[in-house]
């Protein structure tokens, strides 16, 4: 976008509503090294919505949608060079190469800064930054934070409008002291005078930077997703996870349900999955046949912020967690009326998507959204695209394409997802996707071998991580590309609030690891998944109303078949035990996996992690 706003709003100097002069200079210093031709501080009104995806419409960046199919809803397509969070382009530039950890890439902080110092220089010369104010979490929360990105990329500012609080609110709130997290994003592709924009601006050279004591995201090069929008991974995870270790909270990425019994008892779960799991789909599933009165409803997708805080009802302190964002930014592939019908019937209006594939009556299609794919597509590179090419294996939209959503276009929104204070935590699932080994679920016998569980968790990958899909990897909490310091500190870190809230009496939940991708020995699924997953909900609800059975394993507490509540599925004994049983030989081999993890991490691991590996190999060997 090379041109002023057209919407008269352009100016250098701060609106006469900002009162904050750490803001206000910062701006200033930044606009001095990136050089933009316009500053615009974006108010978050729907006119100024509105307003920018006009803009981006006319620049040809966003295709607008059939109203009559989707409507005020629009379609992005990014260069093919920019298409997913560039991991091995992220850093944690702590001062100390410990303090980043062996599962970080880290450079000395002033070394970073040499080098992106002449990269930011005039980086956004011939185009208007956008200083985008934002929230995480509700306005005021106790548990939210603010930040402040600048960014020169309109598509950024209309997805952070969806996905964070922002605007003019949140400056009110920051008032003349407050702080906030500076973020610098820039496309890093300046515009001659008089040089022609290109629909989707970013630069082969990537940086996503953070510097964790100093509190600063910079980054460089990528107009996507997780590398672009800086409230979610940047903040919310890596920089946010530093915080709550200083400050005693946890920043996780975890999405956030509620369920509500047919008697009426509500309950909240966090579970963290790595990326594409199908957290969004869990975080909005409908309960199935056989759980008529339940209930299930979303708090978060994707992150959770959780703080101990004293629940007046019970007089114990308890962790009560809030979901930072307030929209989804889901995978597209694979959504459909089965997998998540909630999701479907929140796509109607309102949507960014980005990179799936355009129908030739102005919607948009991905793969899994219908059996049979429209007759003619242009696909997410803007060819043509017919189901022959499906067949010769070309996809219409890419693996990681997405959708941006509000979270109020949920049907199934939590009526407190944006409550201020929180909701009380019962219990935290952690589960990866593994064909082979993990049981269903398992219920940690105390909080060391909970964090153990997550410790240990290792997932086949998909295409939100690199574009690869079904590499192994260790993902502990789910959280190897996220955790901002040392992983084996942040699992101190779990271990030390968990043992001293306990040790002052307090209500902590308890901890599940559950597997959904157990296959045959024929290479299929034997979990149907999605809405059955409920049944191992019920399952966990029931173990903390101290109320259901289970037995003990090598590797926790499982169900044993009658443990579940079976009416509307048909699912046998003998399946149940293909997803359930854990074998010694396998676990034999995953024990030796979560060595070679502890090797990698030995620097500062916790002993209570050997401790809980040493109880299993007892259990192995008897
Ligand atoms: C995401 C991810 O986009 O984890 O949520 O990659
Ligand atoms: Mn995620």
């Amino acid at each position: 976008m090379n041109q002023p706003l057209t919407h008269g709003a352009v100016s250098v100097a701060a609106p006469e509503y900002v009162q904050n002069q750490k803001l206000i200079k910062w701006v200033a210093e930044v606009a001095a090294l990136t050089k933009p031709d316009h500053i615009y501080w974006c108010d978050g009104s729907q006119a100024e919505y509105d307003r920018l995806c006009e803009l981006m419409v006319a620049a040809g960046s966003f295709k607008r949608l059939n109203p009559a199919k989707r409507k005020n809803s629009f379609l992005a397509i990014s260069d093919p060079q920019d298409v997913a969070r560039v991991e091995d382009r992220t850093f944690i530039c702590s001062k100390h190469k410990d303090d980043a950890g062996p599962t970080n890439n880290w450079v000395a902080p002033d070394d970073m800064r040499a080098t992106l110092k002449p990269l930011f220089a005039g980086c956004m010369r011939g185009r208007t930054m956008y200083v985008v104010p934002f929230s995480m979490g509700p306005i005021g929360s106790p548990i939210a934070h603010i930040g402040v990105e600048l960014s020169d990329s309109p598509y950024v500012a209309i997805n952070m409008r969806i996905m964070t609080r922002m605007g003019r609110a949140v400056i009110d709130q920051l008032g003349s002291t407050g702080e906030f997290v500076p973020c610098i994003h820039t496309v890093g592709k300046p515009l001659e005078p008089g040089e022609k924009d290109v629909v989707w601006p970013n630069n082969p050279t990537k940086y996503i930077v953070h510097y964790p004591e100093t509190r600063e995201i910079w980054s460089f090069g990528s107009g996507y997703g997780g590398n672009a929008l800086l409230g979610k991974k940047c903040f919310a995870l890596r920089i946010a996870s530093t915080m709550g270790r200083d400050q005693g909270w946890f920043a996780e990425h975890m999405l956030i349900l509620g369920v509500t019994s047919p008697e009426g008892k509500k309950y909240h779960i966090a579970a963290a999955f790595p990326s594409a799991c199908g957290k969004t789909n869990f975080s909005m599933m409908i309960p199935p046949a056989g759980f008529e009165g339940w209930k299930v409803t979303t708090i978060g997708d994707d992150i959770a912020w959780i703080k101990p805080r004293h629940d007046p009802a019970t007089g114990k302190t308890r962790f009560y967690a809030i979901n930072p964002e307030s929209g989804y930014f889901g995978v597209a592939p694979g959504t459909n009326r089965k997998t998540n019908p909630n999701c479907i019937d929140s796509l109607n209006q309102d949507v960014i998507f980005t990179n799936v594939a355009l129908t030739d009556d102005g919607d948009v299609w991905w793969e899994g959204l219908t059996e049979t794919p429209p007759a003619h597509l242009i696909d997410w590179q803007g060819n043509d695209w017919t189901p022959a090419d499906g067949a010769a294996g070309k996809k219409a939209a890419h693996p990681n394409s997405r959708f941006t959503m509000a979270a109020t276009n949920n049907p199934a929104v939590d009526p407190h997802w944006n409550d201020p204070d929180g909701v009380p935590i019962d219990a935290f699932l952690f589960g990866g996707r593994r064909s082979t080994t993990v049981p269903l679920v398992s219920e940690a016998r105390d909080w060391e071998e909970g964090v153990y569980m997550a410790a240990t968790m290792g997932s086949e990958t998909t295409a939100a991580i690199t574009g690869q899909v079904g590499v192994v990897r260790r993902d502990p909490f789910a959280m190897l590309a996220f955790a901002g310091y040392n992983m084996s500190d942040y699992f101190q870190h779990w271990l030390s609030l968990g043992k001293k809230l306990s040790a002052s009496g307090a209500d902590l939940p308890k901890i599940y690891c559950v597997n959904w991708f157990r296959k045959n020995d024929a290479g299929q699924f034997v979990w149907p998944g999605f809405g059955e997953n409920m049944r191992v909900l019920a399952w966990i609800l029931g173990r903390v109303d101290g109320n259901a059975k289970g037995k003990e394993t090598v590797f926790g507490i499982c169900p044993e078949y009658q443990d579940l509540h079976w009416d509307g599925l048909d699912f046998s004994a003998e399946q149940f035990n293909q997803v359930i049983s854990v074998s010694k030989p396998d676990w034999q081999a995953e024990v030796q996996l979560h060595s070679e993890l502890f090797e990698q991490l030995k620097n500062r691991l916790p002993g209570e992690m050997l401790a809980v590996r040493s109880k299993i190999e007892q259990r192995l060997g008897s």
